[in-house]
């Protein structure tokens, strides 16, 4: 494969295929393992994220990168095989999950600020002998607007901090994943998702600007525009559809490769539902596809319920979401589908 950051990244995007985001921090995973009655320890996750990325036939079509966690990188398959081995044999790409958490940003409560940029340009040498090839990071931008939230100030260290990471993942030959990832959390409706989202893509494009960040070896993993959850309120996907992309055509340069969202909390269904709906109303300056964690997930996982006599059901399940979505990637999926 080629190393030059423009073919990664549009290998990451390529036509009819997504990023698997396996990354979650041990602690996320530990709330998705009691939801299913599983312990997490080493070898569960192990265990579950071996059986996905042993889905070959899904990985190959479908998965062009799965992220990992740190863990996951390091470790071997229970026959021995590097857990990354089995990423690259299944002619997919290894990615890494790099920041370390967002945590409360002094001075205005309610507000985070991503950390992890000390050391980091060492931990990337490290990621890169490793076989990583792209990177993520993610803000995290809340919006609460009774309180003031998100801040100004927080959209501006969030994608200060997102451009120092980039520049330093280009550095080391690694495509940077940059999320800045407006949260669907709150009781907001779809027109305040917009403008937050339209106020943190500015700031960021800026930032990569001023950072000297090549935009055709980046990808951008942004949220869809659409209401929190607490608001009560279900967009058509349709509406989804039309608000991200106006959005998109007024802030991201055509120069991105291309754009995978995260689900947010979108149910499987409503994430393949509306990134079909954003790929069916193209042409498009950039490819459209998917980097989801739970959309993804939540099926296999529910399948799998820590027993070994699951994993070829839970294999399926992971195989149907990832057919889905990459026929949503082409705006080629349909409702009827879900059930054939
Ligand atoms: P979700 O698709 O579950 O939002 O996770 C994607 C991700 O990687 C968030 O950083």
């Amino acid at each position: 494969m080629s190393e030059r950051l423009e073919d990664i990244a549009a290998a990451m995007v390529a036509d009819g295929k997504g990023i698997l985001a396996a990354d979650e921090s041990s602690g996320t995973i530990k709330k998705r393992f009691d939801a299913i009655n599983v312990e997490s320890t080493a070898d569960s996750r192990r265990d579950y994220r071996e059986l996905l990325f042993r889905s070959t036939e899904a990985m190959k079509k479908h998965i062009s990168g799965v992220i990992l966690y740190d863990e996951t990188i390091r470790q071997k398959a229970a026959d021995g095989t590097p857990l990354v081995d089995l990423i690259k044999g299944a002619g997919s790409i290894p990615g890494i999950k790099v920041d370390a958490g967002a945590k409360p940003l002094a001075g205005f409560p309610g507000d985070t600020i991503t950390e992890g940029l000390d050391g980091l340009r060492e931990r990337l040498a490290e990621y890169y002998e490793l076989g990583a090839r792209f990177a993520k990071w993610r803000a995290v931008i809340d919006i609460d607007t009774a309180k003031g939230v998100p801040s100004a100030t927080s959209i501006g260290s969030n994608t200060h901090a997102l451009a120092r990471y980039a520049a330093l993942c280009q550095e080391a030959g690694i495509v940077p994943i940059v999320e800045p990832e407006v949260l669907m959390d709150g009781a907001h409706d779809i027109d305040t998702c917009y403008d937050v989202t339209k106020a943190t893509l500015t700031k960021l494009y800026l930032e990569l600007f001023a950072m000297k960040v090549k935009l055709e070896g980046t990808i951008l993993k942004p949220n869809m525009v659409i209401a929190g959850k607490k608001s009560g309120k279900k967009n058509s996907p349709e509406e989804v559809a039309e608000k991200t992309i106006r959005l998109f055509r007024e802030t991201v340069p055509a120069a991105v490769p291309g754009i995978a969202f995260l689900s947010g909390g979108q149910s499987d269904e409503e994430a393949t539902a509306n990134l079909n709906a954003i790929n069916a109303i193209g042409p498009h300056p950039w490819k459209l596809t998917f980097s989801y964690g739970r959309a993804l997930q939540a099926a296999p996982q529910k399948a799998w319920s820590g027993k070994a006599e699951n994993v070829p059901a839970a294999q399926a399940a992971f195989a149907h979401r990832a057919r889905m979505n990459g026929l949503a990637a082409l705006g080629q999926w349909q409702q009827s589908l879900e059930n054939a």
